[in-house]
């Protein structure tokens, strides 16, 4: 079976951990060169070691990716080391659980920037670069959240809202310039991001999915790979994949 992504490359953010690496490692096993970014330089560099594992080329980046100057600085650089960037994955994110009536404005502020703006800022310096070359593949990873919603997650699930409609619109954009953009919106996957959340609410959810259990970070990232390959992805656009073990069904 020839590598899916052979001669392509890519950005992966939050690459130091849970989907991300798992993303990062799926596409290196595929023959992708990468870019993998984290505020966690530790983390994103394992990450690139185990890619380089597969022959490809990859290296580590640490970055704020809420911080739009360092963000587009590390698009540029990627541009420079990679060639040129096919696929742009927008894995980084973070969870908190806070009920709104008790909910700082700082939280809900961080939230916004950690989980959207980032999104953005990343589609922003790299999208221009695909529509030039007039082929691109942008996989936003959201959260069902983001459509059913949560308690004690109003922020979250308003950012990870906010990825959805921001792919559909940015989809329509640029799917006439060859650039396809889609969303993956995992149900509740064992990552260090879920740590945080009270053990009541893991137990609950458990209980209430339809598998009666909780995905891994492995179980996402085939579909990031179908979304970018060819011709797996490529009548894929403004979707939203939900690997989610039955949690929402639309
Ligand atoms: N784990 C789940 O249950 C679940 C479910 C649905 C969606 N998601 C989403 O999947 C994505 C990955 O989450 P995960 O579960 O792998 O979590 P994780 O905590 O394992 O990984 C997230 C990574 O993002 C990085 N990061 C966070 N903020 C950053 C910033 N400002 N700049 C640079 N890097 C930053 C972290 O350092 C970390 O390495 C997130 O967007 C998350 O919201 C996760």
């Amino acid at each position: 079976m020839p590598h899916v992504l052979k001669s392509n490359t890519a950005i992966v953010t939050g690459a130091a951990s849970g989907i991300g690496a798992a993303i990062a490692e799926a596409y290196a096993a595929e023959g992708a060169d990468l870019v993998l970014a984290d505020l966690d330089r530790d983390g994103a560099e394992r990450t690139a070691a185990r890619a380089r594992e597969f022959g490809v080329r990859a290296s580590a980046v640490q970055v704020d990716l809420t911080d739009a100057k360092a963000t587009e600085k590390l698009v540029a650089e990627a541009e420079t080391t990679l060639g040129h960037i096919d696929i742009l994955v927008n894995s980084a994110g973070m969870l908190t659980e806070v009920p709104l009536i008790e909910m700082p404005v700082r939280t809900w502020d961080e939230m916004i920037a950690a989980d959207l703006r980032s999104v953005f800022l990343c589609c922003r310096w790299t999208a221009p670069r695909m529509v030039r070359r007039g082929t691109g593949r942008i996989i936003n990873i959201a959260s069902q959240l983001g459509i059913k919603g949560g308690e004690g997650l109003v922020h979250y699930s308003a950012a990870k809202a906010g990825v959805i409609g921001l792919t559909k619109a940015l989809a329509r954009e640029l799917a006439p310039s060859g650039v396809l953009v889609n969303a993956i919106a995992p149900g509740p996957i064992e990552t260090p991001l879920v740590d945080g959340i009270s053990a009541d609410w893991k137990q609950a959810k458990q209980a209430e999915l339809p598998l009666g259990r909780f995905g891994v970070p492995a179980e996402i990232a085939p579909s990031a790979v179908l979304l970018a390959g060819n011709p797996s992805g490529n009548l894929y656009v403004g979707q939203v994949l939900g690997p989610n073990s039955g949690d929402v069904m639309p």
